[in-house]
Formats: structure tokens, C-alpha cells, sequence
């Protein structure tokens, strides 16, 4: 059995239906701070299968004891955090409690229960501002721009000094491109509180008439078309590399670390391009100052990924606009005013 923090949101929610797909029994634990439990129930839709809810904090060691007392957990896919870039500038304590204390509680209850594989949700904004614009797994860590990405630093620095000190640890950090789309079911997908700090669903936002235009952080990168460039990733192939990055600390012990992107790099203009293309909508824009703490451009080089776990991407970026614009006019609140009837699974 697994245990999913944070399973409820955007990333652990797809990752959850493989999981039970793959035929893990899991228990999520979530404070919903950012969710909806409506996601855990299209989850259950999705794949006809069942799982454990705990609606609670990764910081209260009650809850992680009664979890790891309850159920026979013998990993943890970890991705509950903050992630809110603005926000941890306004708020840096906030984000320091909840992504780096949250996950020493998280260890020490993982310790206690004799766990001891943990499958962490990193991100490529540890490499800092690099003059490489494709970033590979050896390269040096840079202090990233802002307090969102400092906390996933230092998470990682811990889990290789754990490691480092006892060989029983098996971690696998996952370091996140950028993740769009939705599962192509359309019943779950992003649901971003409030407006979006993220590109993808602030476009679409505008293609669905909720949102005016579009600001586009920068027109004067030293890059083709002169706007920022990103690689994206599909939301399931993502979650795809769980399961890879899970078997592979099964049966390898040590700290692990994968780059997850396709390889490839868009920038916003042709996002925007490639967004009015697949679904027909005019997408309005204006140039703006670049945003504070971007970077020009950055993809994944995946290699180590496919070399040592087998994980490849399968969707390319009309897949992944196809199936977030499906999610996005199914549901154009998001999980609120859903009608589904909510039971409970404990
Ligand atoms: P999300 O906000 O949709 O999901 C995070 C979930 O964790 C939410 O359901 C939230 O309610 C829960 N949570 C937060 N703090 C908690 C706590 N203290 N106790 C219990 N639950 C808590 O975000 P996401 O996009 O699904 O991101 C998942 C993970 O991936 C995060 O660690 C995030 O930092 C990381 N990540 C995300 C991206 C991205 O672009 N989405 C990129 C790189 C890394
Ligand atoms: C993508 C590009 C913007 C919004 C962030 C975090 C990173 C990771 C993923 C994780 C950039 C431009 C955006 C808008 C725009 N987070 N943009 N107008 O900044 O690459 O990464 O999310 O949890 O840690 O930093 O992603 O989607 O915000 O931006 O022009 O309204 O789109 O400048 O070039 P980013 P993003």
C-alpha cells in the first residue's frame, strides 16, 4: 500500500489514477488547502477502484502515526507542498513550514514506521539561472529566484545528506518541467484558485472568455521570437514516471534524480500559437515587462529518465492543449459546483 500526500491536487491526482490503474491500494492524506475532494472522486470514477482518504496535515505527526500504525504503507509518493511562486515571496515562513517542515515530519514518521522509499516532487527551478538553457541531472544546483524553489533545494540537499548518512533511504526526486493538460477523460485536471499564476490555464482561461487577455512577461529574451521559453509536459506522462521512479527505488537504494520534460522547448508565443490552433479561439495578448525571477529558457535533457527507469513521454503539446481545453470547457469552474455525490471511502 501507498501512501499519496498531497493526492487530492493537480499532479498527485493523475499520479493516483495509475497508481490504482497499476492495481496499488493507496491512502491519500491531504488538508485539501488546494483541492478538492471532488478530484478524489472523479479519481474513483475514473478507475472503478477505491481508495483511503485522510483529510489532514503532513505537519500533524498524529495523523502520519495513525497512518503508518493503520495501514501496511510501504512507500510514499510525496507531493504535498505550496507552490504558489508570488506567494512565497509575500509569505516565505509559510512556505518554509509547510514544503521543508512538512517533510521532515513526514521523514521522521517514515522512520518510525521503518518506510523508507519516498518519491519526491522536485523541480527543474533548482538548477538556478544556468547560461545552458538544456539542463541535465549532473549539472550544478543553482539557488532558484524565489522562496518556492529555495524550499525544494533544500528538500533535496536533506534527502541526499539522509542518504548519505544511512544506506536504508531510497529516494527519487523528480524534477518537474512543466506540467499542463489533464487526463483525457476530462474529469480531472487543473483547477487553480482564484487567477492563474500559470500559463496554461491562464490561456485557456482567456480562450473560455473568463479572462480578458493575456500578458506576456517579456518580448526582449534572448531567444527566436524573443518571449521566454519552457518545456511542457503532459500531466499523465508525468505522472507515468512515478510508477517508473517508484519500481526502480524498489529494488535501487540511494538518492535518485530524473529530469521530467520532453526535451523539447516552446516559447510563449507559439504556446499561444499552437492554443489557437488546436482549439479554434482567438487568444488576446499584450507584451509586458518581463516578470521578476524568470528565466529566458530551460528543457529538460530526459536521457538519465529513459536510460535508468524507461520512462519516454508519449503526448506531444497538441495532445496536451487538446485535453486541457476538453477539461477546461467540461469543467469551466473547475471541481466547484460539481454535482457528484460524495461517499466516504474511510
Ligand atoms: P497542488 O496544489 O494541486 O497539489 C498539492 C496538494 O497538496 C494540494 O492538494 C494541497 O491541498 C496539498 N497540501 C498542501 N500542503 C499540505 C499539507 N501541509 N498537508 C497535506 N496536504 C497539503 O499542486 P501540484 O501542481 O499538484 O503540485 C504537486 C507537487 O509538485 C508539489 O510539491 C509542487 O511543489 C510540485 N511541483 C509542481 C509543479 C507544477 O508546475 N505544478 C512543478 C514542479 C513541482
Ligand atoms: C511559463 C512561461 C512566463 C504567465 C513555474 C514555477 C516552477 C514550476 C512551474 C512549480 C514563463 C510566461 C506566464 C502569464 C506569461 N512550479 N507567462 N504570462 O514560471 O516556468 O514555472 O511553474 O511548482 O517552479 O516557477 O511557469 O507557467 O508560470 O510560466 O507570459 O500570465 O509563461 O513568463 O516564461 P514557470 P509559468
Amino acid at each position: 500500500m501507498l501512501l499519496v500526500t498531497g493526492g487530492a491536487g493537480y499532479i498527485g491526482s493523475h499520479t493516483t489514477v495509475q497508481l490504482l490503474q497499476a492495481g496499488y491500494e493507496i491512502v491519500v492524506l491531504d488538508n485539501l488547502s488546494n483541492s478538492s475532494f471532488t478530484a478524489l472522486e472523479r479519481v474513483r470514477q475514473i478507475t472503478n477502484k477505491d481508495l483511503v482518504f485522510v483529510e489532514g496535515d503532513i505537519r500533524d505527526p498524529k495523523v502520519l502515526k495513525k497512518i503508518f500504525q493503520n495501514y501496511p504503507i510501504t512507500a510514499v509518493l510525496h507531493f504535498a507542498a505550496l507552490k504558489a511562486v508570488g506567494e512565497s515571496m509575500d509569505q516565505p515562513l509559510e512556505y518554509f513550514d509547510n514544503n521543508i517542515g512538512g517533510t521532515i515530519k513526514l521523514l521522521q514518521a517514515m522512520e518510525e514506521a521503518q518506510v523508507y522509499h519516498l518519491v519526491f516532487s522536485s523541480s527543474a527551478t533548482i538548477y538556478g539561472e544556468t547560461d545552458q538553457w538544456e539542463l541535465e541531472e549532473n549539472m550544478p544546483l543553482g539557488m532558484p529566484t524565489n522562496n518556492y524553489g529555495y524550499t525544494k533545494l533544500v528538500v533535496e540537499q536533506m534527502l541526499q545528506k539522509l542518504s548519505a548518512a544511512s544506506n536504508k533511504w531510497s529516494f527519487a526526486n523528480l524534477r518537474y518541467f512543466n506540467p499542463i493538460g489533464a487526463h483525457e477523460s476530462g474529469l480531472i485536471g487543473e483547477d487553480p484558485q482564484g487567477i492563474p499564476n500559470n500559463l496554461l490555464p491562464f490561456v485557456s482561461q482567456v480562450a473560455i472568455g473568463k479572462l480578458d487577455y493575456l500578458r506576456i512577461f517579456g518580448s526582449d529574451y534572448p531567444t527566436p521570437d524573443g518571449t521566454a521559453i519552457r518545456d511542457y509536459i503532459h500531466i499523465v506522462d508525468l505522472a507515468n514516471a512515478h510508477l517508473k521512479a517508484l519500481q526502480y527505488i524498489e529494488e535501487n537504494r540511494g538518492n535518485h534524480a530524473w529530469n521530467i520534460g520532453t526535451g523539447n522547448g516552446y516559447s510563449v508565443r507559439q504556446i499561444v500559437e499552437a492554443f489557437e490552433q488546436v482549439t479554434g479561439q482567438e487568444v488576446a495578448f499584450q507584451y509586458v515587462p518581463r516578470r521578476e525571477g524568470d528565466i529566458a529558457a530551460c528543457w529538460a535533457n530526459a536521457d538519465k529518465a529513459a536510460t535508468e527507469i524507461g520512462w519516454k513521454p508519449a503526448y506531444n503539446l497538441q495532445d496536451m492543449i487538446n485535453h486541457l481545453w476538453n477539461w477546461q470547457t467540461n469543467n469551466p469552474h473547475g471541481y466547484a459546483n460539481s454535482n457528484l455525490e460524495v461517499t466516504d471511502f474511510a
